[in-house]
């Protein structure tokens, strides 16, 4: 019969295709020419009516066993072709579990924030409490209120970044105090006692900044960690005895302290405290300049001028202050010749602390 026959061609030819398919797409291509809406076994499957009615259970018969036939072989090449695709895709894509992974690292505290806590730990110790002030202060209080008024030759030992408006003008509150950027943190002594009744022991660590090029020694923005106590009967014995306290702590007990005369506006007397050179121990080596010493904060007795202020009696209260820049202390506990390279974010710098 010749329609037989030509179902039979169809199978041969649908049955040498699947087998020669070289990829799943490909074979899907074969499936649908021999099995699609217009594939051609279906295009005798459809016909199947005209077919004379003598003939249709032996066409039918053989149709039904070609579309089987057709289709298990459709689904073992699949079968066959998908996996031999998926062996491919994993050998090119391999990952290499033998390479060692790269190890994420992990992040640790700042140097310098590690030394300004170290340092208000030490005065936690000691009874002192830590109160904080405004990177953006007034005049009043970053200078008037620590009896340094407008024309005092000691504003020209801070050069100030001024807030100004939109004209360049000055900005200022109410028209009275100029607004700045705190030079120092020492205006925080002005405003806790302006705020609290003595007895007063606290430190106030914070930012603060000056109009100064970068260099070894100087930052335009760097952190001080400033101190007042304020008590009945409080010497220049007291306040000695608590910095070297304090350096002992920070530096090691071997190193010793001295006081050298100085000037600040808001203390009096005033001194700048220094300890033994860590390298030389004393004799004099190029970091010390020779000296044996190296400076590490500013200090002195409340001028009675800041007490009246804030108007605290000078007769019943007396008192001391110090500030000492954290990024300075941080380089000479560590021996780091250069205050930039607290900043310059270099990893195998940084990772030693
Ligand atoms: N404010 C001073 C400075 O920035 C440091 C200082 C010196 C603070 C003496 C003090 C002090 O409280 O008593 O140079």
């Amino acid at each position: 019969m010749a329609v037989i026959d030509e179902i039979n061609e169809v199978r041969t030819r649908a049955l040498a295709d699947i087998e020669s398919a070289q990829g799943t797409d490909a074979l899907d291509t074969v499936r649908v020419d021999v099995l699609g809406k217009s594939g051609a076994l279906t295009h005798y499957l459809r016909s199947m009516g005209s077919i004379p009615a003598g003939d249709r259970a032996i066409v039918g018969k053989t149709l039904n066993s070609v579309r089987d036939e057709v289709e298990t072989a459709l689904q073992h090449k699949h079968d066959a072709l998908a996996s031999a695709e998926l062996d491919q895709s994993m050998a090119q894509g391999a990952v290499d579990i033998t390479l060692p992974g790269r190890a994420q690292q992990v992040g640790t505290r700042h140097l310098i924030s590690g030394i300004i806590d170290e340092i208000t730990d030490i005065f936690r110790g000691i009874g002192y409490s830590v109160a904080s002030g405004t990177e953006v202060e007034t005049d009043y209080y970053n200078f008037e209120a620590l009896n340094t008024p407008p024309d005092h030759p000691a504003r020209g030992m801070q050069d100030t970044f001024y807030v100004v408006d939109q004209t360049g003008e000055h900005s200022s509150v109410r028209g009275e105090s100029d607004v700045l950027l705190r030079t120092q943190t020492s205006g925080v002594q002005a405003h806790t006692m302006e705020d609290q009744k003595p007895p007063i022991y606290i430190v106030a660590p914070g930012k603060v900044y000056r109009r100064d090029v970068a260099d070894p020694s100087h930052l335009p923005q760097f952190n001080q960690i400033e101190g007042l106590v304020v008590d009945k009967g409080i010497t220049f014995g007291d306040l000695r005895g608590t910095l070297d306290y304090v350096c002992k702590q920070i530096f090691g007990e071997d190193r010793e302290t001295r006081f050298r005369p100085h000037y600040f506006p808001f203390t009096e007397p005033s001194a700048e405290v220094d300890v033994s050179c860590g390298i030389c121990h004393g004799k004099g080596c190029r970091f010390c300049k020779g000296t044996g010493w190296v400076e590490v904060l500013g200090c002195g007795m409340v001028d009675p001028n800041v007490f009246g202020y804030a108007d605290i009696d000078p007769e019943v209260y007396s008192g001391f202050a110090f500030g000492m820049g954290a990024e300075r202390i941080a380089c000479l506990k560590y021996n780091v010749p250069d205050l930039r390279m607290l900043l310059a974010g270099d990893m195998r710098f940084l990772r030693q602390f």
